[in-house]
C-alpha cells in the first residue's frame, strides 16, 4: 500500500480540456486517484495517454480515462472544467451522480465574444447557479478560476493565489487541501455569495494579458502571513 493510497480519488469532468488536463496533472502528482472525465471515452482515454508521456509509472497508475457519468460514480470529489454555455446541461445530466458529493465549480461565466468584460449570471454567480440547480445534497465549491492551464501544466512552481469559496467551512477545507495539493496558495474566500469575485476577476486577467501579451497574469493576496 502507498503512502498516499487514503487521498480521495477526483473526477474531472470535461478533464480533456485545457483547464481539466492541468488540474488533472497537478492532482496525479501530489499523489491523488484522478479520472478525466468526457463524453466519451477514446477522447478520455487519449487525453490520459498525453498526460503519461509525462508521468512516472507510479503516477501513470493512479490516472484513468472514462465517460463523465462514469468517472463522477466512482469519485468522492468532482471538478467542472467545461466552458460556460455547457454548464447547466451538463450538471443537470449528472445531477444525480453528483448527490452526496463535493463539486469543485471551475466555471467563469464568460460570454464570448465579450470575455474581458464581466458578466454575471441572474443567480449571482457559476457557482451559486450549481449549487441552486443541484440542491443541498451536492457541497459546491468555487476555485481555480484565476490560474491559466499554461501554468497548470508545466512543471514551475506558481506564484498564484488561489480563493476558494463554499457553503461552510467544511467544504472550503476541501477546496484548500486540493489548492495546496496543486501547488498554489489558497484563502479562505467566505460564502458562495463571494465566488462572484473570483469568477468576475477573470475577464479582468484576460484584458491584462491582452493588454502586456502575456497568458497567465494571476492574482496574489498581499501584507498577510503566507504559509
Ligand atoms: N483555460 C484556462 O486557462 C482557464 C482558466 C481558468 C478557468 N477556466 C474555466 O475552465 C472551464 C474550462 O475551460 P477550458 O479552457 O479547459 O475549456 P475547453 O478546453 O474549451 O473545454 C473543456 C472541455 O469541455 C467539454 N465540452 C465541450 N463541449 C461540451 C458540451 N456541449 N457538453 C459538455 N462538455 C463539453 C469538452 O470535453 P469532452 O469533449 O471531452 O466532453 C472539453 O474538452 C471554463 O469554464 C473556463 O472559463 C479556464
Amino acid at each position: 500500500m502507498t503512502e498516499t493510497s487514503n487521498l480521495e480519488t477526483i473526477a474531472v469532468i470535461g478533464g480533456t480540456g485545457k483547464e481539466g488536463k492541468g488540474l488533472a496533472f497537478r492532482w496525479v502528482k501530489a499523489g491523488y486517484p484522478v479520472i478525466i472525465g468526457s463524453r466519451s471515452t477514446e477522447k478520455a482515454r487519449a487525453a490520459v495517454a498525453e498526460l503519461e508521456e509525462r508521468l512516472s509509472d507510479e503516477e501513470k497508475a493512479r490516472l484513468t480515462g472514462m465517460e463523465n457519468s462514469d468517472a463522477v460514480r466512482k469519485a468522492q470529489i468532482a471538478v467542472l472544467t467545461v466552458p460556460y454555455e455547457f454548464h447547466k446541461s451538463i450538471l443537470q445530466s449528472l445531477k444525480a451522480e453528483l448527490s452526496g458529493k463535493y463539486l469543485i465549480d471551475v466555471t467563469v461565466p464568460l460570454v464570448p465574444p465579450k470575455v474581458s468584460t464581466v458578466q454575471v449570471p441572474p443567480e449571482g454567480s457559476a457557482a451559486l447557479q450549481a449549487q441552486l440547480l443541484l440542491g443541498d445534497s451536492v457541497s459546491v465549491i468555487s476555485a481555480f478560476q484565476n490560474i491559466s492551464f499554461e501554468l497548470l501544466l508545466s512543471d514551475e512552481k506558481i506564484n498564484c493565489d488561489v480563493l476558494v469559496c463554499g457553503k461552510d467551512g467544511e467544504s472550503r477545507q476541501v477546496g484548500l487541501k486540493l489548492v495546496k495539493a496543486a501547488g498554489l496558495t489558497g484563502w479562505d474566500a467566505g460564502p458562495l455569495e463571494n465566488s462572484i469575485v473570483a469568477e468576475g476577476f477573470t475577464s479582468v486577467l484576460i484584458r491584462i494579458n491582452k493588454q502586456a501579451g502575456t497568458k497567465s497574469a494571476g492574482i496574489q493576496i498581499t501584507n498577510v502571513p503566507r504559509d
